[in-house]
């Protein structure tokens, strides 16, 4: 028989740079190298060729074999690497994949909030440590050592021993005025913060009442502050949070660091004040403690005395955000359940 090598040759190229899969190139190996393939066959043929046939056919069939082995490799590579990168066709009407959106947690959200209403007003965030020690938390503000006013700001005490009062506690800090204090002594005024933070109160857990809560501290210190200009303040930031309609009622209330000391309430942003289930039929809710900073504080930062007066504000964070989105358990903002969590 004789063997066209050239156009076997020619066949066999186009045919391995044809094969667009790993299977088709397997069956052109099988087809060309298999044991009863054309090669295999063209070399049983040499039995039955003329001697001066025999040398030709040989070195024909060893050519077209090291041909086809070379080419069917280089595919192989390249088909094998072409899978791998390979982008599965691009169906734009099927559904988008979804993947799950985190989001602040609705207590930053709040405090981001209320923060940014007060930085608009020309207010500075600033933070303090949660874990205080008497003097920050009750005696700089007028709460005196072992006198029953700090009863109402029950504290956890540490069993970490205050390094600068010998036989006295360190604590975790029942309020963010703490913050006041640090914040007087590291600036001079005029000053304008808020202090968002953590507070501990050794409350058992029910609807309204957590051991761990967020509060945020409000404090002004400039010549010449009045209670006008705290009403005016917390007037505007009320308005901000719960909408312009919100009238403000200041009722006379007892902080020892501040005098004279107010509750801020505001009138209720559902039902207009006329009675509701959010504001308990009362028209009206309770959204922060106030007052003019006390002498004594000023005294206890070493600040000249009669020298500076100043206003100051504390909310509860939990509290407000209960209020403005009608939740009606604390325990929800700790729980972490997404059912909740995703509704903000
Ligand atoms: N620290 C007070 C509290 O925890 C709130 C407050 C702050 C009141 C500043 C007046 C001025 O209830």
């Amino acid at each position: 028989m004789s063997w066209d090598f050239k156009a076997l040759e020619v066949s066999a190229q186009t045919q391995i740079a044809q094969a667009n899969s790993l299977p088709v190139l397997e069956a052109i190996r099988q087809k060309y190298l298999g044991r009863k393939g054309l090669i295999a066959q063209i070399y049983s043929s040499l039995a039955g060729s003329s001697a001066e046939e025999k040398p030709r056919i040989g070195k024909g069939a060893n050519e077209l074999k090291d041909l086809v082995t070379g080419l069917l490799q280089t595919k192989q590579t390249e088909l094998r690497s072409q899978e791998k990168s390979e982008v599965k066709a691009l169906d734009v009407s099927l559904p988008g994949v979804s993947f799950p959106l985190g989001r602040p947690h609705i207590l930053t959200q709040t405090i981001d909030e209320i923060c940014t209403i007060f930085e608009r007003l020309g207010f500075v965030v600033e933070e303090g440590p949660e874990i205080e020690n008497e003097f920050n938390n009750f005696t700089a503000l007028n709460i005196p050592v072992d006198h029953p006013a700090r009863d109402a700001f029950d504290t956890f005490y540490l069993d970490v021993p205050d390094p600068q009062n010998p036989g006295r506690y360190l604590l975790l800090r029942s309020h963010t005025s703490p913050g006041q204090i640090h914040v007087m002594k590291k600036y001079r005024p005029p000053l304008a913060v808020v202090i968002p933070g953590r507070v501990y109160r050794p409350d058992a857990v029910d609807a309204s009442h957590c051991f761990m809560f967020h509060q945020i501290e409000g404090l002004l210190v400039d010549d010449n502050v009045k209670f006008s200009d705290l009403k005016g303040m917390l007037e505007t930031f009320c308005r901000h949070l719960f909408g312009e309609k919100i009238r403000l009622r200041l009722r006379p209330h007892f902080f020892p660091f501040t005098e004279p000391s107010a509750d801020v309430d505001i009138s209720c942003y559902l039902c207009d004040g006329k009675g509701c289930s959010v504001c308990k039929k009362k028209g009206w809710l309770e959204v922060m403690g106030c007052g003019l900073v006390h002498p004594k504080v000023f005294e206890a930062v070493g600040y000249p005395k009669g020298k500076y007066t100043g206003l100051a504000f504390g909310m509860g964070v939990e509290r407000l955000a209960m209020l403005k989105h009608g939740i009606s358990d604390i325990r929800l903002f700790f729980e972490n359940d997404l059912r909740f969590l995703k509704q903000f």
